[in-house]
């Protein structure tokens, strides 16, 4: 059997999703539930009272026009002519290619926006593998010190009152409205941050959204109930919280025997029966309940030997232990990662959240870790306090030995994962942003052709490379995928490496692949992208039962969106900076936080793959940076 795989995922990618057989291109009875029930589930469509454009439906021929030129680098002579016969076929008058082309035209007639739905459905919430890792990105805040426990509940008090401060801008429409040159984009995200929780279900999991004064607060694997608002309707101060999170950590002085959170760790479809054995109990009932309307989650973690790391290491450390919280014997158990925010506060300092992906993008996220960094540095002081606080109420839980067996194998689960993901994090602290528009280049075109050359100059082929690009300018818009591996970048890559060429030559190709990654750059943000219009014309062809056609499985598409780099620029003032699992086993996640004078890194591999290493993708990274930089400070001085 032929099995293709649908691979996009993080940042709206989707990963590994199988699709059909090389005889019949029989639908996997997965699939089509997936796919075929229109039904919604809770999840919230983007309403428009933003007055914003509709997501378009590209022109067929410019999107296949679009693709094959992506394709380009991984073809042979014979396979870019067979690529070309079929794609002429599949544009034919009359062909199949019009055909889907109508339908889909049909379906953005009838919706806000013809992606939104599928996309929530198939990038998330029918995707089975585990949240942790595959989907779920963590953010690494600044580190702190804390020399005490109270200090470490300071902290965690503080990091709660700004994000409520944050919620209550959101919920009175007071942040400001993102602009992208002159056109609003959609804030409807901020609105689906707090409150919200992924609910596991066999086959598609659903979102719940919920308005609440409460938070989740998790300390040893505990969880606890945390009124942030006093029977007498006023909001706790910072001691009034800490007093709160005293009693929470007196009552769980040592780990909890049955972890149930750690369940939420696992592959989707195991976690829905374990929650389904979990439901059967009354109390269960109301704890999972409880935790599913708080407003976010609070993870009081265990110390994790942060300040006897090696300082190169200490980022990476960070890293883990938002992702995965660093395995079932530290923090992974500590968690509730069906939750849309979870707030870490690491006793030794690494402070943090792990965002459930599935309601919103990085970009509001990084703006509320900008607005909480602030609050506390600023040491912002709320003058209110309550009369009668509210006593935090351990949340129960009574484990069968049937779920007591799931919770060990999720344990095991979650420490194989944890072994294989190597992450490798740093600041590149040469130069920044404002050394590249000096230079009159865009950054973040920049950064990625810098990518696209380490990628080369370790591998010696061509890396088909994801960006995501916010189409936020579309009502209900998420992103569109920037292929940022092009005829150029290769061109580039090869150029650099090449002892004979001159720097005047290198300079050109530098620059010819900046600008193509821009060009593709200024499409995608504008919903002219290549991957989800082809992506809608293979939902739109199972919803009416075609066959999904040859395109889909010809090596240009199967190459071009095999994509070994995976990356997103989250952008925050701090110093702080997202990361991630890469998409294929054979690949490479790269989150970047470009700042002024410096850019923070998160990169990441699988360590079972034999093909790639984080630490040599890091150096070869760095390498090339380093002679970008020295090319154009070269050119610069020449010309003095
Ligand atoms: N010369 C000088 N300056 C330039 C330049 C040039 N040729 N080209 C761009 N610049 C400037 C820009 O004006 C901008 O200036 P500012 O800092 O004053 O605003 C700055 O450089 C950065 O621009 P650039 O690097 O080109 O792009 P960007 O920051 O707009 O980022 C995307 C591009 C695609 C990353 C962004 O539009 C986007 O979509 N971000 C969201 C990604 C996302 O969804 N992430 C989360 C996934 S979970």
């Amino acid at each position: 059997m032929t099995v293709c795989y649908v691979k996009l995922k993080h940042c709206n990618m989707i990963r590994g999703i199988k699709i059909w057989n090389s005889k019949g291109f029989t639908l996997e009875p997965y699939i089509t539930s997936l796919q075929l029930v229109s039904n919604y589930t809770s999840a919230k469509a983007a309403s428009n009272v933003q007055q914003l454009p509709r997501l378009p439906v590209p022109k067929l021929e410019d999107t296949l026009h679009k693709f094959f030129k992506t394709a380009q680098p991984f073809l042979n002579d014979e396979e870019y002519s067979n690529t070309s016969n079929l794609l002429e076929d599949f544009a034919s008058v009359g062909g199949i290619g019009h055909k889907l082309q109508n339908l889909l035209e049909d379906r953005a007639t009838k919706h806000q926006n013809w992606l939104e739905e599928w996309w929530l459905n198939t990038a998330y919430l029918g995707y089975r593998d585990p949240v942790v890792v595959f989907s779920s990105p963590g953010l690494v805040f600044p580190f702190r010190k804390f020399n005490s426990q109270t200090e470490q509940l300071q902290y965690a008090a503080k990091t709660l009152l700004a994000a409520f401060d944050y919620k209550s801008l959101i919920d009175n429409n007071e942040i400001p409205v993102e602009m992208m040159g002159k056109s609003p984009l959609d804030m409807s995200q901020y609105k689906k941050i707090f409150g919200t929780c992924r609910i596991p279900q066999p086959n598609r999991d659903k979102l719940s959204y919920n308005d609440s004064k409460y938070v989740t607060v998790i300390h040893n694997n505990h969880l606890f109930h945390l009124d942030l608002w006093g029977n007498d309707g006023k909001r706790l101060s910072v001691d009034q919280i800490v007093q709160g999170l005293i009693k929470i950590v007196a009552a769980s002085p040592s780990p909890a025997k049955d972890a149930v959170g750690i369940l939420t760790s696992e592959n989707r479809d195991t976690w829905a029966k374990a929650y389904q054995l979990l439901s059967k109990d009354a109390e269960n009932r109301r704890s999972l309940l409880d935790v599913e309307r708080s407003a976010a989650v609070l993870c009081l973690d265990a110390p994790c030997g942060l300040w006897r790391t090696k300082e190169e290491d200490q980022r990476s450390l960070a890293a883990a232990h938002t992702i995965h919280g660093a395995g079932s014997n530290a923090n992974g158990a500590n968690r509730w990662f069906d939750k849309t925010i979870q707030f870490i506060v690491g006793a030794d300092g690494i402070t943090g959240l792990t965002y459930e992906h599935s309601p919103a993008e990085g970009q509001p996220i990084a703006i509320l870790t900008d607005y909480i960094i602030n609050y506390i540095d600023k040491n912002t002081v709320s003058e209110e306090s309550s009369s009668s606080p509210i006593e935090p109420v351990q949340l129960k839980f009574t484990v069968t030995s049937e779920v007591s067996r799931m919770i060990d194998e999720a344990k095991y689960n979650l420490d194989k994962l944890v072994g294989d993901l190597e992450l490798n994090c740093f600041q590149f602290g040469q130069y920044g942003k404002n050394f590249i528009k000096s230079q009159k280049l865009s950054p973040d075109s920049y950064l990625q052709m810098a990518m696209q050359y380490a990628f080369y100059r370790l591998h010696k082929t061509p890396g088909a490379h994801y960006e995501s690009a916010a189409t936020r300018m579309y009502v209900g818009g998420r992103t569109e995928t920037i292929r940022s591996c092009s005829v150029e970048s290769i061109e580039f890559a090869k150029t650099m490496l090449q002892e004979k060429a001159t720097a005047k030559e290198k300079l050109n190709a530098l620059k010819k692949a900046v600008s193509a990654h821009k060009d593709y750059t200024v499409m995608a943000l504008q919903g002219f992208g290549v991957d989800r219009h082809l992506l809608g014309l293979k939902l739109i062809a199972v919803e009416n039962g075609f066959e999904v056609p040859k395109l889909y499985s010809d090596p240009a598409y199967t190459r071009s969106a095999h994509m070994r780099i995976s990356t997103s620029q989250v952008a925050c003032k701090c110093d702080g900076f997202m990361c991630y699992g890469p998409l294929v086993d054979n690949g490479y996640a790269t989150c970047y936080n470009p700042r002024n004078d410096d850019v923070n890194f998160a990169t990441a591999a699988f360590r079972a793959h034999p093909d790639t290493s984080c630490e040599a993708y890091r150096q070869a990274l760095e390498s090339s940076l380093r002679d970008m930089h020295d090319l154009l400070l070269q050119n610069t001085q020449s010309k003095l």
